[in-house]
């Protein structure tokens, strides 16, 4: 697993935490529309990795916000259905078994807000993302 830490500790908001539904939620897209990032509520627990699947560097969605197996019990690549560990990203099936996902460090704040400790790729990603809001995807069922 490749975990980043950035080297100057900044963090900047990403979103509210009220606004991140239950199950995946794709979030900072880039000028295509493509998510940079993809975050898993799970009750008091957030999981954020970067959105590229480690067999070919894919985003990992199914259709937009919708990262999870049909039980929500993993993330789940759309391209050739690779499952990742939520809490860690490790790949347990498919082609890139054994390799994980990039995580990303989140910091919830006292004031509801979560932030985002900046780090490479997502460096270039401009502001905060109000597009946080929405129904986000649960578990298709
Ligand atoms: S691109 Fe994700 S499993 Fe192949």
């Amino acid at each position: 697993m490749s975990t980043t830490t950035p080297r100057d500790g900044r963090q900047r908001p990403l979103c509210r935490l009220a606004d991140l539904p239950e199950g995946s939620r794709g979030l900072l897209p880039d000028e295509t529309g493509r998510y940079r990032l993809l975050v898993v509520r799970r009750g008091d627990g957030l999981y954020a990795y970067l959105n590229a699947c480690p067999h070919t560097g894919a985003p990992l969605e199914w259709r937009a916000h919708d990262f999870l197996d049909h039980e929500g019990r993993h993330i789940q690549c759309g391209l050739h259905g690779a499952l990742f560990r939520i809490e860690d990203g490790l790949c347990l099936a498919g082609p890139c078994r054994g390799q994980s996902l990039d995580k990303v460090e989140l910091v919830p704040g006292p004031d509801g807000m979560v932030r985002l400790k900046e780090q490479g790729p997502l460096r270039r990603a401009s502001g905060s993302d109000s597009r946080c809001s929405g129904p986000g995807h649960r578990p298709r069922s």
